[in-house]
């Protein structure tokens, strides 16, 4: 469905990606995961078009989507959930949801598609008219979730969605994930500081390392894998930072 094929990514004057690569087939989940600084919110935003790709392409379907605009590609079914959630904490609840409608072909069928967010958030259905900044960390970012969703992905990038959660919040957060995939057919490339979470919800894991691809397979085979768990999941098993 998706491959990012050794891209390279600037900041400015800065190369930020050197060769990244990655792919995704229909219906498969992959954990982005490295250190701070290692390229993964700089990956998803190449992905979705807000940074330009320098070098290299990245493929829908086959086809290359390098160079499109954010809106074009989420006309496509790539939506990205970024880090920190960025809701209006003024507008309702439903207002902020609606947002992620805003493409005209998702405007007609804007009512079918919050009944599908709904039916993944039941709790979203009660607060939907309550503002945004009234909710709880753990809601806003099922709101955030939800909003994403609105413009019914194909494809969900998740920078990080998991930041300053209690574990019930995750918990419920997870389910739902796993229930839009289940329902809906979601493929999803998920960021995770917490590599051992993200690999039991995805089926490959592509781990960057200073903007380059440094390992890429399935999660099951990774996690048994002596240097990728003496390198990131420390010797002992716990999860944690190199
Ligand atoms: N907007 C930006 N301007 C300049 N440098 C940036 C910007 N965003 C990220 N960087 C740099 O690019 C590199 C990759 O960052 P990022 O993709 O955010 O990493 P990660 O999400 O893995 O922590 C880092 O060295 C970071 O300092
Ligand atoms: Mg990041």
């Amino acid at each position: 469905m998706l491959q990012v094929e050794n891209i390279a990514v600037d900041h400015g004057r800065v190369r930020a990606l050197w060769g990244v690569h990655l792919a995704v087939k229909p219906g498969e989940s992959v954990a982005l995961l490295g250190t701070d600084g290692a390229g993964k919110s700089t990956t998803l935003g190449a992905i979705c078009g807000i940074y330009t790709v320098a070098e290299g392409d990245i493929r829908l379907d086959g086809e290359s989507i390098r160079g499109r605009r954010v809106r074009e590609i989420v006309s496509l079914g790539v939506v990205l959930v970024p880090e920190g959630r960025r809701l209006w904490p003024e507008m309702s609840v439903l207002e902020n949801l609606e947002m992620g409608a805003y493409l005209p072909a998702r405007r007609r069928d804007r009512a079918a598609a919050l009944e599908r967010v709904f039916d993944v958030f039941p709790a979203m259905r009660e607060k939907s008219s309550r503002p945004a900044y009234e909710l709880s960390g753990g809601q806003q970012a099922m709101v955030a979730i939800g909003r994403a969703l609105m413009a019914n992905p194909r494809l969900l990038l998740l920078d990080e969605p998991f930041i300053g959660m209690s574990p019930l919040i995750v918990q419920e957060i997870k389910d739902v994930l796993r229930t839009a995939r289940e329902r809906h057919g979601l493929s999803m490339v998920i960021v995770d500081q917490d590599f051992k979470r993200a690999m039991e919800m995805a089926e490959r894991t592509c781990v960057l390392s200073n903007g380059r691809t440094v390992m890429e397979g399935a999660s099951k085979d990774m996690q048994s894998d002596p240097v990728f768990t003496k390198t990131f999941l420390g010797l002992n098993g716990e999860h944690g930072v190199v």
